[in-house]
């Protein structure tokens, strides 16, 4: 039986590119650079299945140009804002994304952009690495203490659960928005509120863990930012598009934020040159997913669901 025709956009895991050119006729794009709209308007005439990342852009425009041969766009990630989901189905293209695995890493790096931006990562990096500590005193450089402080997080999925499994390590108060209140024994003592407005007069940290959607695009904005006590840290792993950027520096500036940790950035990849002279914003290249042994589970989470689909089978995370 001839093996279905496959395109991989970007250079995946080692493991997982050689289970896909051991399953199915495997082209994979060594350059790694992002495909371009031209790019998979042209693979759907040549591939049955695509293995895509987020840096590339199934719009409803290029859905509308996808060759029939295409079946399935079986995402590497677990966000979707990079696919019109509505346009693909029109297109009877099935799309999956990878839930589940990757909600650990991110998680971690969510708790390092924390911890970072309390305590001043940034700049207590640069002074030691410049040479330029040559002082100390008691009142250098003080920040603000997470253990037993109190959390809100947006967005209780998979990603938001397991951040808040790592928070209760450091004792804190967990309270979150959700768009239904959890389970009593998922929410393991977490404090439910009905309202982004109610949960953030609480939140002394914040931390965003929900997806890019036209409702949450700006999640956070001046109103918002003003409604956290004065000095809150605010926390984004999840995506660029929630936060209004211009009023986050108005926020850092003013002391209403006192530091930010950022994984994720409006303009991707490159972030925003405005944040680049602000040491309490940690920032990271969105990394909240890049280590070996998620990676290796995202790329086989994606052949997994390739598999079902080319036997016939419902794939496990079918959108
Ligand atoms: C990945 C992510 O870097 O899965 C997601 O939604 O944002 C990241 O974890 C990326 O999508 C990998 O393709």
């Amino acid at each position: 039986m001839t093996k279905p025709r496959l395109w991989i956009t970007r250079r995946l895991s080692d493991a997982t590119l050689e289970r896909a050119a051991r399953d199915y006729d495997t082209v994979i794009n060594h350059e790694d650079t992002p495909g371009s709209a031209d790019a998979l308007i042209a693979a759907s005439a040549e591939f049955d299945a695509i293995i895509p990342c987020h840096s590339e852009h199934f719009s409803a425009d290029v859905a509308a140009q996808l060759d029939p041969r295409l079946k399935i766009i079986a995402n590497h990630s677990v966000g979707v804002d990079h696919c019109d989901l509505p346009a693909l189905a029109a297109r009877g293209i099935t799309v999956t994304n990878t839930p589940d695995v990757l909600s650990d890493a991110t998680a971690e790096l969510a708790m390092l952009l924390m911890l970072g931006a309390a305590r001043h990562a940034v700049a207590g990096d640069r002074i030691v690495r410049t040479g330029a500590w040559d002082f100390w005193s008691p009142s250098f450089m003080v920040g603000k203490q997470v253990t037993g402080s109190r959390l809100g997080i947006i967005g209780m999925g998979r990603v938001g659960r397991a951040f808040a499994a790592k928070a209760r390590g450091f004792d804190m108060e967990i309270h979150y928005y959700n768009r239904s209140p959890l389970p009593e024994d998922i929410a393991a003592g977490a404090t439910y509120h009905d309202t982004v407005e109610s949960l953030l007069s609480v939140a002394d940290f914040l931390s965003l863990h929900c997806p890019a959607t036209p409702q949450t695009t700006n999640l956070m904005n001046a109103e918002r930012f003003a409604l956290l006590p004065k000095g809150a840290v605010m926390v984004n792993s999840a995506r660029g598009a929630l936060v209004d950027e211009a009023a986050l520096l108005k926020a850092l500036a003013s002391g209403q934020i006192a530091a930010a940790g950022l994984d994720c950035f409006q303009v991707e990849p490159g972030g925003n040159p405005a944040f680049a002279a602000h040491d309490n914003i940690f920032m990271l290249p969105h990394i909240g997913s890049a280590t070996t042994r998620t990676r290796d589970a995202m790329g086989f989470r994606a052949l997994d669901n390739l598999d079902a689909f080319f036997a016939g089978q419902t794939p496990k995370d079918k959108l």
